[in-house]
């Protein structure tokens, strides 16, 4: 049921209009006013930072998206590629289906990881492929409210050997879904 979930998201946004049609983001109204004496080397210009002790070489986030199915693991492949490289940070999508596959919901299992276990949690793994940027492991609140615990918090992260743990909080999104997780009460 997740891996299909994570699959139409995916689609959805590929191949559908997902846009709004007359919700802006508001940066049109911004427009940046040419400096023609900037007195500054472009080589100067330095846009690197410090986020969770961490060093970015852009103060830029891959927002969380995707894992759980074969084509999440290739885009996060692809993600993790170009995040190493550009030198900001990238969130993975929720590690949930991850979690709730067998074998892998906590700790005392990790020596039975079946084959199956082991594919669903590889297509979170970029660590191999970018092993200096920030990285957000991912959950949703509402799973604290649903049987996860700090337990799994711990093991989503260092199932992708994550830097930190992004709690999304997505009620309406999850109002919306056919079994959406809708009770926020204590979260
Ligand atoms: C295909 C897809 C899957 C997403 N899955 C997650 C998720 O698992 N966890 C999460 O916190 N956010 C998820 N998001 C939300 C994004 O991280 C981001 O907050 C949202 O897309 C809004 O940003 P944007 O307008 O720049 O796309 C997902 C977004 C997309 C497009």
């Amino acid at each position: 049921m997740l891996e299909k979930r994570k699959s139409e998201h995916l689609h959805i946004n590929l191949e559908q209009d997902v846009s709004f049609p007359d919700l802006t983001t508001g940066l049109e109204d911004y427009i940046f006013v040419h400096n023609a004496l900037p007195e500054l080397a472009l080589a100067d210009v330095d846009l690197a930072t410090t986020f969770l002790g961490k060093r970015l070489r852009v103060p830029l986030l891959i927002s969380s998206m995707t894992g759980g199915t074969p084509e999440a693991q290739r885009i996060n492949y692809h993600l993790a590629e170009g995040a190493q490289v550009a030198g900001m940070a990238m969130g993975l999508g929720s590690l949930r289906a991850a979690l709730e596959t067998p074998g892998l919901r906590s700790t005392a299992s990790l020596a039975v990881r079946s084959t199956a276990s082991l594919a669903v949690a590889d297509t979170f793994r970029i660590r191999h492929l970018a092993p200096d940027i920030l990285l957000f492991a991912n959950l949703g609140a509402a799973q604290l409210n649903a049987g996860f615990s700090l337990d799994e918090c711990r093991r989503a992260v260092e199932l992708v050997e994550a830097d930190a743990l992004i709690l999304h909080l997505n009620p309406l999104q999850e109002a919306l879904l056919v079994d959406g997780n809708t009770d926020w009460r204590g979260c």
